[in-house]
């Protein structure tokens, strides 16, 4: 049982079992039991601040894909006590059969009869059509690492020269993505405690911001694509100038991102006795020569039948990611499969396919290969247009192109801590750069209110 640390976290009905992780160093231990001044010391600055308290408190209950009940439950709980209205969207597993195990996604907006609408208070039965939209998703990548917090270790010294703003935060989903959850929920709790603080001429209207967090991001987009059709979206987007996308993007802005695109080879051989190979036909040799041409595709010229490339993107890139074939080493297989992943720098999925099926059908010309394209797409364009923000490109798929967004509003992908590491056994940001991307996101709302 792990002690939750923290107001936030203390007010909370939640309440998670960490039995398989104790006894690891990252535990914190109980006060009484075992003095730990620098946790301790590390764990009142959190808890002093209402957004590291509550990103504490959504990166300590695990949600990966498929398993964001409980998460869900946490977040609604959080906005319920800071008085929105919040509607939910179930959206079914694959395959799953317990339906008590309800995923959803949450999309909320400030209780108007509570905030004040400045004359737009809406009736019970309709919802208010917000201007900003701002989206981030609860799900992780597997597997759980719990939340824990340490100084930066420096050469030669202890880590006491360290500040606040350099305390790391570590664990799953501490970046990707519930510091954009966090950041979000406070971006629109500070404007509701401020209203004026657009600036003296203008005053934001509380119904004039919504959160949406999705589940299934990192798996299926399944979330988001279930709120792109939902009737949720289609009776409260009418007046969306924006909608804000948080995903990691080192506090920069990003200008678009890669496409994506997949293709799963099968090949159907014989099984014969290794010692008599002619008896047979191999799977694992017919696939080879497919899977060394596509290996290489991203090198290759465009005009020479490779991947597309671009100024903005640079090279396509290619990643055969799942291979298996037989069963023994003294058989001849009889069956073989390999998944690759295609980011493109250019193009659409139709040219892409066009492009991996020409070079697969060169080495297997009598198309004794099954391929299987899944949809994907071309790179995504996105709004930058705000000033004094960095700009990057980024390789990763988002939600972005899971929702069917209206000519004219403008999509801003930007969010706190790197890619780099957000997948990995080392995700983790700072205080400092979660605090940075909560002005990062004011700033984009102002941007997108006054535009
Ligand atoms: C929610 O609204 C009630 C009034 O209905 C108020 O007493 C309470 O302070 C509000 N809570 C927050 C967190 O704003
Ligand atoms: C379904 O899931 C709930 C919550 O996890 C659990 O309490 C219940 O026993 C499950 N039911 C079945 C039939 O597995
Ligand atoms: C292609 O892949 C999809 C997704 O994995 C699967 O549902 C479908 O059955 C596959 N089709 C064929 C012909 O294998």
């Amino acid at each position: 049982m792990k002690l939750l640390w923290g107001a936030a976290a203390a007010l909370l009905p939640i309440c998670v079992s960490f039995a398989d992780v104790t006894g690891s160093e990252q535990q914190p231990l109980p006060v009484s039991d075992s003095p730990d001044p620098e946790h301790d010391r590390l764990s009142d600055v959190i808890a002093a601040s209402p957004l590291l308290s509550l990103h504490r408190a959504i990166c300590e209950v695990e949600s990966v894909s498929d398993d964001e009940v409980a998460v869900g439950k946490l977040v609604i709980s959080i906005l319920e006590a800071h008085n929105f209205t919040v509607k939910t969207l179930s959206v079914p597993s694959p395959g799953a059969t317990n339906t008590t195990k309800e995923r959803v996604d949450i999309y909320a907006y400030p209780d108007l009869s509570k905030y004040g609408g400045d004359g737009q208070i809406t009736s019970s039965e309709t919802i208010p059509k917000p201007k900003v939209l701002l989206s981030s998703h609860i799900d992780t990548v597997p597997p759980h690492i719990p939340y824990s917090l340490s100084l930066p270790k420096r050469k030669g010294s202890g880590s006491s020269s360290a500040s606040r703003k350099d305390i790391l935060i570590s664990g799953r989903g501490t970046v990707d993505d519930k510091a954009c959850v966090a950041v979000q929920i406070q971006t629109v709790l500070d404007f509701l405690a401020d209203p004026a603080a657009l600036g003296t001429d203008s005053v934001i209207n509380p119904s004039d911001l919504a959160l949406l967090f999705v589940v299934g991001e990192e798996n299926r987009g399944d979330g988001m694509r279930a709120f792109s059709t939902s009737d949720l979206y289609s009776n409260s987007n009418a007046n969306y100038k924006a909608i804000l996308f948080g995903e990691p993007t080192e506090g920069k802005l990003a200008t678009g991102h890669k496409g994506i695109f997949m293709v799963s080879i099968k090949a159907y051989g014989k099984a014969a006795h290794s010692g008599y190979p002619w008896l047979g036909r191999s799977a694992n040799s017919m696939i080879l020569p497919a899977l060394n041409v596509l290996d290489k595709l991203g090198d290759v010229p465009e005009e020479e039948g490779g991947l597309p490339r671009s100024e903005k993107y640079g090279k396509s890139t290619v990643n055969v990611g799942l291979m298996y074939g037989g069963v023994a080493g003294n058989v001849v297989p009889e069956f073989a499969r390999a998944d690759v992943t295609f980011r493109l720098a250019g193009g659409t999925a139709e040219q892409v396919q066009k492009v991996v099926t020409d070079a697969i059908r060169a080495v297997d010309p009598d198309e004794l290969l099954e391929l299987n394209f899944s949809q994907g797409y071309g790179p995504v364009p996105l709004d930058a247009d705000v000033e004094g923000f960095d700009t990057i490109t980024v390789n990763y798929g988002t939600d972005v192109p899971n929702i069917e967004v209206a000519e004219g509003v403008k999509k801003y992908l930007y969010g706190p801590g790197s890619i780099l590491v957000a997948h990995g056994k080392n995700e983790g940001l700072t205080v400092g750069e979660l605090e940075d991307a909560l002005e990062g996101y004011k700033r984009l709302v102002k941007h997108s209110l006054e535009s």
